[in-house]
């Protein structure tokens, strides 16, 4: 499997162009990623990274790790997924850095999506939908969650996102209309964010085949 996810990252430098500011996602496939990156960094202007462990990766390769807010607009972001349907629509989450991954994704003009191929799936859903949540409005997002989308949310116990909130993880749905039950779930009060990126897919899916397949 890790072969499949070094295949999908090292082939993302493909979209790198020279003196960007690149947006860095999270995850054992974006780890291939920045280790590709790291051998044309002096050619790049920086990245803008979505979690403490991909800044600490980036860091320790020599990457510059810049501020979204001084670097304005990014050109690219590359990240990886749990889930990707036919749409280009995913679910991600499963490292609970979805939020942060969520505003470089909107701040980014082109998002190219790293995955192995058993995150292709012909509908969302199977992977339990992570939601990042305001600590003390677990219980209510909880029952509203419960009593609007027939999903069973489960407390990631234990698990703090870099943001200092907690995550419950959505089991038992089929998701048929992502964009809709992005947005019913991100009106509920306590929300930061929900792992389901539909209302902004993926612009490109690089899926780490032996020779990788772009779609
Ligand atoms: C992080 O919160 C997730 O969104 C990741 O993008 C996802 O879990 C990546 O999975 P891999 O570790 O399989 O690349």
């Amino acid at each position: 499997m890790s072969e499949a996810k070094r295949l999908a990252g090292e082939k993302a430098i493909d979209y790198v162009e020279d003196g960007m500011i690149v947006g860095v996602g999270t995850g054992s496939t974006v780890a291939y990623f920045i280790d590709a990156l790291a051998t044309i960094r002096h050619r790049i202007g920086g990245a803008v990274s979505s979690s403490e462990q991909s800044s600490e990766r980036l860091r320790a390769h020599g990457i510059d790790v810049l501020d979204l807010n001084a670097s304005g607009p990014l050109p690219l972001y590359v990240d990886g997924a749990d889930e990707c349907d036919p749409h280009k629509r995913l679910i991600k989450g499963g490292g609970a850095a979805l939020t942060r991954e969520k505003i470089i994704a909107e701040a980014s003009e082109r998002f190219v999506c790293i995955i192995d191929p058993a995150k292709q799936v012909p509908v969302l859903g199977a992977f339990p939908l992570p939601v990042e949540v305001i600590p003390m409005a677990r219980s209510l997002v909880t029952r509203e969650i419960l009593a609007t989308t027939g999903g069973q949310p489960v407390w990631r116990e234990g698990v703090k996102t870099d943001n200092g909130n907690w995550v419950l993880d959505i089991h038992g749905l089929s998701i048929t209309d992502p964009v809709a039950l992005e947005a019913r779930i991100n009106q509920i009060p306590g929300v930061v964010s929900v792992g389901l990126f539909a209302r902004r897919p993926a612009d490109v899916v690089i899926v780490g085949t032996p020779v990788p397949t772009v779609l």
